[in-house]
Parts: C-alpha cells; structure tokens; sequence
C-alpha cells in the first residue's frame, strides 16, 4: 500500500510526525511477524511526504523537521504566501500532476490549513487512468466546528470533511458534528489527538531546552535562584485578532495590564509582525523586543520578575513546548495551543468568542474570553487563582496515529 501525506503550514508538522513513525514501526512489525513465518514480505506501506511550502520560513517550517525528527519532503511545491484564492489555487495546480504521477492508495491531510483544503480538493477529483480511480481521502482532525464561518479554517475544515473518505476524530463532539452534517458514521473514526502524541514524546526532550535561560526567566540571585519566574506565554495570529487596527489595539491594551503582573513572553507569527508595524502598535504600548533563543543561552537578558510585553521571533517546537510547560498562564487565539495546555494541565485564556475544541473547555484547562478589553482582564484573574487542573480528554493518551494507521492498513 501507498500513502501520501501532505504538510504545508506550521501546526500540520506535529499531528503528521507520529503518523509517520507509526508507519515505520508497522512495517517493522510486519517485517518481523513475516520473517518469523518465512513469509515474504509484500504488505509493506511505503510513504510520500508532499510539503506545500504554505509556510516556508525556517522558523516556520525547517526547525519543525529538525525538532521533531521528520524526513525531509519527498516533494516540495514551493507555493509561499498569497491570498486564500491565489495560494489555493497554487496548491492545486502544482499538486495534481504529483498526485497522478505518485498514484497513493491513500492521500492523509492533517488539520484545516488552505493546503488541506485545496490537496483534498484535487484527490477528490482526480482519475488516475480514466476508470476513476483515486486515492482514498484521509483527515486527520475531522469534525471540529467553530460554527462561525467567517473563519477561513472553518471553511476548510468543512470542505475537507465532506470530501474525505476516513474522517479521523479528536474528540467526541466530532463525532456528533458530521453525524449532523450527514456524514456516514462507518466513514467516522474516533482515534484521539495526533498532536497530543507529539507532545507526549517530546516532553523529555523538551526539558533540555536553553529558551528559560535564553529569556531571563530562571532568577539569578538570593535564595530563589535557579527557580523559574513566573511569566504568562502569548501567541496571537488569527486575521479576526490582528487584522484590524481597533481589536488588536483592544486586545494589547489588556495584554499590558496583564504584562503589569509578570512579563509576557509573545513569540510573534510573521502576520502578526507585519501588523505590529503597519498600525504602529508600539507607539500605543510598550513593546520589548528579546534576543532571539539560542541554544548556548547567549544574549541572555535577564527580566528579574519584571513585566511587560517581551517580542520573540517564532520558537521551535521544543523550546515553545518548554515555555508552555512552565507558564502560569498560557492566552492565545491559537486552536493546537488550547489542546496542548489542557494536555500539559496549564491556564489557559483563549483570545476568541468561540472555540472548534470544546473538550478543552468542558475537560481542559481553558477558558474563552472573547475580545473585550475588561472581559480578557477577568479571564484571566480567574484562571491564575484556578486550583482544579482538568482531566485528560478521552483517548489523549499518546497512541492516536497508530490507531489511525491501523484503521487504514486494516483496509477501512
Ligand atoms: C495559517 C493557517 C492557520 C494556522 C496558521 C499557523 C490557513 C487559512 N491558515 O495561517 O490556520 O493557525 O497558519 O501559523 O491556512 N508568512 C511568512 N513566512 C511564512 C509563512 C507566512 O512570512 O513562512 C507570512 C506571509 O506574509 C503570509 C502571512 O504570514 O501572507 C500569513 O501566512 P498564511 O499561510 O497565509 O496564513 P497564516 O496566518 O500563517
């Protein structure tokens, strides 16, 4: 059997790295039960990885591979930055003639970015050899639903769904979304969270990391040194926060009250950069812009405790896996981010008037607290002074791409 997986944007990196060891180690497993039958091997799956190239700064796309041990793409499209319609439309142009070249039995698209949406689009239409055939469509992430279809995400995660032919879900309100929506339920599979497994594994590794020191936030002196200060972790990046001078005026003004407490650590998206400078956000609030993390710790700042909003360049995956271990508090407008704090038992405040991840919510560790000025201070007062930690959603338990390659090896 022939797998294709597709890649192209920052969050799609962790849910496909376990799906791609889970496949080596079925392999092995096949080539051990065979060998031991003398059997010769023939059910092997062999794998393509495709990346779109949607995200393609280092900090954005290589240091995903490099932190989390992802091999090199076998086929890069190099489609970059556009608008919706025009980076679309890229994807699909460049990806058909991979897809009737590679011929997979089985395309996988992970999550609910543009080259989701669009590589779903072409699978779903593809004929390899004028009978029809095509690939049977996986998606990784399905049914999740926000239920605001001014999110461009929403739009892709729909499209995705209803093109797809194995619809892998994270948590049961996915379940109960496409069987609204029609889907067939022998098409539905609940496997859990394929980016828990990557937070599971990297973990250990990520105690390793120099972003603590790097960022002055390990205290120096007297008799808390060595201790880690405390600090609030920000990530901001959705067009709905940044996008527009006012709300993200409003949204910062509250960050800095926040920042009065603890220093806020903000790696910043390079949209949210962009948006930084062209509505001058730091002549209306102090910004602070760090020494990017290195691993030898040099250019270490320290903060002593102090506040404020600390600017970062984007962070790995382990070293922001670190700091989000550590926060007293996790805000964000992220969706991937709200998951991993429920995973790893931290606050966590997210800057929207919805999520798609109620179980996060109802089971987690976090809170929405929509785009209010006052409305952001309260949330996240509350959930400093929270003492119940959560429970792990349902089948977060590290094993979810295996089960999804067993449900795809298994012939479903
Ligand atoms: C995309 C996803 C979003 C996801 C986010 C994670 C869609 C619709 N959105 O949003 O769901 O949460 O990725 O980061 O697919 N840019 C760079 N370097 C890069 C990539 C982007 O400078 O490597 C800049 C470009 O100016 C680009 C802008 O960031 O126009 C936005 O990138 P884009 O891929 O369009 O969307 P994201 O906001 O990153």
């Amino acid at each position: 059997m022939k797998i294709m997986s597709v890649v192209g944007a920052r969050p799609n990196f962790m849910k496909i790295s376990p799906i791609i060891r889970a496949i080596d180690s079925y392999n092995n497993q096949l080539n051990i039960s065979e060998a031991a039958a003398g059997d010769k091997t023939s059910n092997l799956i062999s794998h393509v990885l495709v990346h779109t190239g949607q995200h393609y700064d280092k900090a954005m796309s290589d240091s995903f591979f490099e932190d989390l041990k992802i091999p090199m793409p076998d086929i890069s499209l190099g489609v970059g930055s556009g608008t919706h319609a025009s980076q679309a439309a890229e994807i699909m142009k460049r990806f058909e003639p991979v897809l009737l070249d590679q011929q997979p039995d089985v395309m996988i698209v992970v999550g609910d970015v543009n080259s989701t949406a669009a590589c779903a689009l072409v699978a779903a239409k593809i004929d390899y050899d004028g009978t029809g055939r095509r690939p049977l469509i996986a998606h990784v992430e399905a049914g999740l639903r926000s239920f605001d279809r001014s999110m461009p995400e929403e739009i892709n995660r729909i499209v995705t769904d209803h093109l797809s032919d194995l619809l892998f879900v994270t948590e049961r309100s996915g379940i109960e979304n496409l069987k609204r929506e029609g889907v067939p339920e022998e098409k539905i599979f609940f496997v859990g969270n394929t980016m828990i497994d990557t937070l599971m594994a990297s973990r250990e590794l990520a105690t390793r990391s120099n972003a603590l020191g790097s960022l002055g936030l390990v205290a120096q002196n007297g008799g808390s040194a060595g201790m880690v200060l405390p600090y609030a972790l920000l990530t901001l990046h959705r067009p709905s926060n940044v996008d527009n001078r006012e709300t993200f005026l409003e949204v910062m003004s509250a960050l800095q009250t926040v920042s009065e407490k603890m220093p806020v650590i903000f790696p910043v998206h390079p949209r949210t950069r962009k948006q930084i400078a062209a509505f001058r956000i730091g002549e209306c609030i102090g910004l602070h812009y760090s020494a990017p993390v290195v691993p030898d710790g040099g250019g270490k700042v320290s903060m002593n405790g102090a506040g404020g909003i600390h600017i970062t360049d984007p962070l790995g995956y382990l070293d922001f896996l670190c700091l989000m271990t550590h926060a007293k508090i996790v805000l964000t407008d992220s969706g991937g981010i709200q998951e991993e704090t429920t995973c790893l038992g931290v606050p966590c405040v997210t800057i929207r008037e919805n999520t798609e991840r109620p179980v996060t919510v109802t089971n987690g560790t976090n809170m929405l607290c929509g785009l209010e000025r006052q409305s952001i201070i309260d949330t996240v007062n509350l959930q400093l002074n929270r003492s119940k930690p959560g429970s792990g959603p349902e089948l977060w338990d590290g094993n979810a791409a295996s089960r999804i390659i067993a449900v795809i090896a298994g012939g479903r």
